[in-house]
Parts: structure tokens; sequence; C-alpha cells
């Protein structure tokens, strides 16, 4: 049984992937633990519904406009992390450890800390590079980091190696992957008809899908161009725009729009039943342009014993290893990205085996109880 008091702070409270992998080790210690977002949203009534306790502590607007892109912050948003930061160091006291699961979190945990707080892990799901972050926010992350962090967990060896090369110190560094329970694909029946019918998809075309929030960086617009040369394939665009990115998602009805591809792009938003979308499908595409820390995605696709096709970089290439648990293709590549959606729809044995391959490696390496011992090493002795 995990027995650390942990205080989990949370500035978002929307389900992106950073806060479904804190759904799993905010479950693993609710005896003894608490959440605490400064925003409320969709997290809270997940983490209630696991019977996490849970309280909003709510930032002010000024602290909503902050970018963390740029790390530009007014007066105003500087006394608001001030007073967050005050306040989240009393709640502190009777807790072991504070761990900040994303980067307004861990700014306002590091002035916790300042005030007398417990001891702060920051969990970095991101990969502080300048394809999205400025030089400014990395600067003031990995400093605050070098001189506030008891201990910095990475979701990848390459978050991990981006932390470095951005001035942060290797020593603070433990990576703990995101955990999966494999049960929740296994329950559900491995031909899911329904939803193909409902969409009008005939039985003789393929079904790519792709599960991730709207968003330039994660390259639906990749996968469409893609598929705009595949006249038998129809595409699942599962997910939302989830930080903004309007403007994002006009592009991308635009690019539907296009008679190359009218009548075969199928937008669902955002869903909570990814296993039986995912079985629904005969493939699972991640485009990102930019190196991806991790990519749940990915390990969702292997569970669900479906062909993954991703982009090489970042966390990627510690989840697959290419033509083996699934094939890698260069970012930005939407020739490269139908070749092998042609392969794996065409190549069956290939296919075939290469799932079989994936869903044992996903079972084992990122299940939840071994995530769980990598997270309870992690912050051990603090
Ligand atoms: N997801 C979801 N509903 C959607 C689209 C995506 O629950 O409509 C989930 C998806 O299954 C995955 C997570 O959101 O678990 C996205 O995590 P990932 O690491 O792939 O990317 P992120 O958005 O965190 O960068
Ligand atoms: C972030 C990253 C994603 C990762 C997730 C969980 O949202 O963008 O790659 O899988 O966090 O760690």
């Amino acid at each position: 049984m995990n027995t650390k008091k942990i205080l989990f702070v949370s500035y978002t409270a929307v389900l992106g992937g950073g806060e479904l992998c804190l759904l799993d080790f905010a479950q693993a210690y609710r005896d003894s633990s608490e959440v605490l977002l400064l925003t409320d949203g969709a997290l809270k009534n997940r983490l209630e519904d696991l019977e996490v306790k849970v309280k909003v502590l709510q930032a002010s607007r000024s602290l909503a406009d902050v970018k963390v892109s740029s790390g530009l912050a007014s007066l105003k948003s500087i006394g608001d992390l001030w007073r967050l930061g005050k306040q989240i160091a009393q709640k502190s006291k009777d807790f072991d450890l504070i761990h900040a699961n994303n980067q307004k979190g861990f700014v306002v945990s590091a002035i916790a800390r300042l005030f007398g707080g417990a001891p702060v892990v920051w969990h970095l799901h991101d990969i502080l590079t300048a394809d999205i972050f400025s030089p400014t926010n990395r600067r003031i992350a990995v400093t605050l980091a070098n001189w506030f962090a008891t201990r910095v967990i990475v979701n990848s060896q390459a978050t991990g190696e981006a932390f470095i090369a951005a001035g942060g110190k290797r020593q603070l560094l433990r990576t703990v992957y995101n955990g999966f329970s494999g049960e929740k694909f296994d329950c559900i029946d491995d031909r899911q008809t329904t939803l193909r019918e409902e969409l009008g998809i005939p039985r003789d075309r393929n079904l790519i899908g792709m599960f991730s929030r709207l968003s330039y960086w994660k390259g639906q617009h990749i996968l469409l161009e893609a598929a705009s040369t595949l006249p038998d394939v129809h595409v699942l665009l599962v997910g939302d725009a989830l930080f903004g990115e309007a403007e994002y998602t006009e592009k991308l009805k635009n690019i539907a729009a296009q008679e190359s591809l009218q009548g075969r792009v199928h937008w669902l938003g955002f869903r909570q039943d990814i296993p039986q979308l995912m079985k629904a499908c005969d493939a699972i595409a991640h485009c990102s342009t930019a190196p991806e820390p991790f990519g749940r995605v990915i390990v969702e696709a292997q569970l669900a014993k479906r062909p993954a096709i991703a982009t090489i970089g970042g966390g990627t290439n510690e989840i697959i290893e290419n033509r083996i648990t699934g094939l890698l293709i260069p970012p930005n590549d939407p020739r490269l990205l139908a070749e092998a959606m042609r392969e794996v729809f065409s190549n069956r044995d290939f296919t075939s085996q290469m799932v079989e391959t994936a869903y044992g490696q996903a079972k084992t390496k990122f299940s939840i109880p071994s995530v769980c011992m990598a997270f309870e090493m992690a912050i051990a002795g603090i």
C-alpha cells in the first residue's frame, strides 16, 4: 500500500494526457493524499469518481492569461502566484511532498517551497524545446527546478534529455512512464461494427483513427493530406481543441471539405470511450510535427491491438521499435504516411504479427503496477 502523503497540484483541469496520467497516480495514493486544482473542470469529476479527495483553489483570471509558451506574466498575475503559493505552503504542512503536474502548478509550488512548504516534485510532461517554449519560459522553468525541486519526474527519457539540454540538473531526474489498464481494452469485443454502420462506412473500406486534441503540432492536417491520396480510406478524428486553437480547427474543416476527401472524414469531438473507438478502427495514426514527450495514444493503440503509425522523435521512440511494435515515419511527410497506411492495410500477416508483439510489450512495460512502482521509487527518501 502507498502511504506517502502527497498533495497533488494541477493548474489545469481539462482532460489532456498529463491530467489522465495524474488520475492513475492520484488513485494509487488516494488513501493518504489529496488533489488541489487551480481551475475547475472535467478532471475534478473524474477524480471524484475514483474517490480521490479533490479541492479547487481557484486561480484568478490574470493567471489564466499568463502564456506558458512565452513566459510573460503581468504584475497582477505575479501577485496571484504569490497568494496561491502562500496558500499551498500552508496546506502542504500536512503532507510529505507536493507533486506539481504542470508548469503553472510547478511555479506556484516552487513559491510555496519558498514560503516553507513541503518538498516539491515536478512531474514534467513537456519537451522543453524551442519548437514550443520560448527561451524565457525555458529559463524560468529550469532555474526554478534547479533551485526548488527535490526531484523532477519526466514522462520519457527524451523529456529528460531536453530538460538537461535546457540547463536542468541531471541528478534531479527520474523517468516514470504513463501507465495503462490493459483490461479496459481486453474487455471490449475485437470487432466493433456499430460505429462504422452509424457513420455509413462500407465494410470493404479501411478506417484510420487519430485520437488527439486538435492542435497544429498534433498534425491532423498531415493525416488528412495523406488520406486524400487514398480513396478507399476513411478517417476518424477523435478529440477537441482543448487549449484554444479554434483557427486550426477551422483549417482542418477546410481541408476535409475538399472534394477528394468528401464523405470520408468523420469528426467525433472529445470522447471518453477510447478503447471502443480504437477497436472500430483498422489502424491508428500519430502525426505530431514536433517530438512527442510521451504519446499515450500510441500505447493505447497497442493495447487495442491496432497497428500504430507514429512519427519519429521524443518518447515515441521509447514506445515503438520500428516494424516490430509499430511503424515509425518522419514527421511532416504525408506521402510516407500514406505509404505506411497502404502497407498495414495490405500486408495483413506482417500487421497481425506486429500488433501481437506490441500488445505484449504494452501490457508489461506500461502496466499500472509497474509505473506505480517506478513512481514510488522516484519519490523514495523524500
Ligand atoms: N483522448 C481522450 N478523448 C479524446 C481524445 C483523446 O480521452 O477525445 C485521450 C487519449 O486517449 C490519450 C490522451 O487523451 O490518453 C492524449 O494523450 P497523449 O499523450 O497522446 O497526447 P497529449 O494530448 O497529452 O499531448
Ligand atoms: C503531455 C504530452 C504527451 C504525454 C502526456 C502524458 O500532454 O504532450 O506526450 O503523453 O503529457 O505524460
